[in-house]
């Protein structure tokens, strides 16, 4: 798919569908199934889907994983720690991607972006045998150039950047603030993309905080979950990935806008 546009490419939505399994798991059993909602996702208009695969497995679990590889028929990003045992499941599933993810037992969710620049040394053989057997590996890094260096220096494909500041500093409505952290994506997005690395972004996006990012040029694919899964609640999932989808696009058709003016 594209905009037409050569210089601003198509925006890609992978739905993170790891609060289905949280309902599921509340209770046990099957319901509701995190395979029909990665399904329907794309029927509503997602290009992929995200799935969290955690040590603790308190959301997405083994089985989850290998239905979505052997049944979605579309790329799925496997989320994940840089652990011995999640290589092992990433070597053995060979999803589209893998975006690679700090993770510590007690928080809610991500918190921070991974340290590239700390782990170098772990990091560096790790993002390597998951590109040589062909899956594109994505790092999920605090917009910072010096975690994109070092992000291409060990062999990334792809960055993305953590946009839970920019997404806070919306919620709380603190104007100096959006705008101090749209410009720290802004010029990561430019610099990543000026170094070849792929980049996207995502965490904590909402339909008041989509559009500023889907402007972005150099940014072909955010990666949003919790507020579309909550938002489906209300609207259903279909509708809530619709209109996150229609933002996205109308975002994206500024830029172009601009570009050309
Ligand atoms: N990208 C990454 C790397 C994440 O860890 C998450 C959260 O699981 C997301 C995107 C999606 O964030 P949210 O659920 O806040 O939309």
């Amino acid at each position: 798919m594209s905009t037409g546009h050569e210089t601003v490419p198509y925006l890609r939505l992978g739905v993170n569908i790891d609060h289905v399994a949280t309902i599921r798991n509340a209770r046990g059993g099957g319901h509701p199934d995190p395979l029909k909602a990665a399904l329907l996702s794309i029927e509503a208009g997602a290009d992929g889907v995200t799935a969290h695969l955690r040590e603790d497995r308190r959301h997405i679990s083994d089985d989850d994983i290998e239905k979505l590889q052997s049944k979605l028929h579309r790329p799925l990003n496997l989320e994940m720690a840089a652990t011995a045992e999640m290589a092992q499941i990433a070597l053995r599933h060979k999803p589209h991607a893998c975006c690679l993810v700090p993770e510590k037992r007690q928080e809610l969710t991500t918190e921070g972006g991974l340290d590239v620049v700390a782990g170098h040394n772990h990091l560096a053989p790790f993002v390597q045998q998951l590109v040589e057997a062909g899956i594109r590996v994505s790092m999920f890094i605090d917009p910072d150039r010096q975690q994109a260096d070092v992000s291409r220096q060990i062999g990334a494909n792809v960055i993305e950047i953590h946009t839970g500041t920019y997404c806070e500093a919306v919620i709380r409505q603190e104007a100096a603030s959006v705008e101090r952290e749209l410009e720290r994506i802004r010029d990561m997005a430019d610099y990543a993309h000026g170094l070849g690395l792929e980049v996207h972004a995502g965490h904590g996006l909402t339909f008041d905080s989509v559009g500023p990012i889907a402007e972005l040029p150099q940014i072909v694919e955010l990666n949003i979950g919790h507020f579309l899964i909550g938002e489906a609640i209300f609207s259903g999932l279909d509708s809530s990935i619709r209109r996150m989808r229609a933002l996205m696009d109308k975002a994206r058709a500024q830029a172009v806008g601009q570009k050309s003016a």
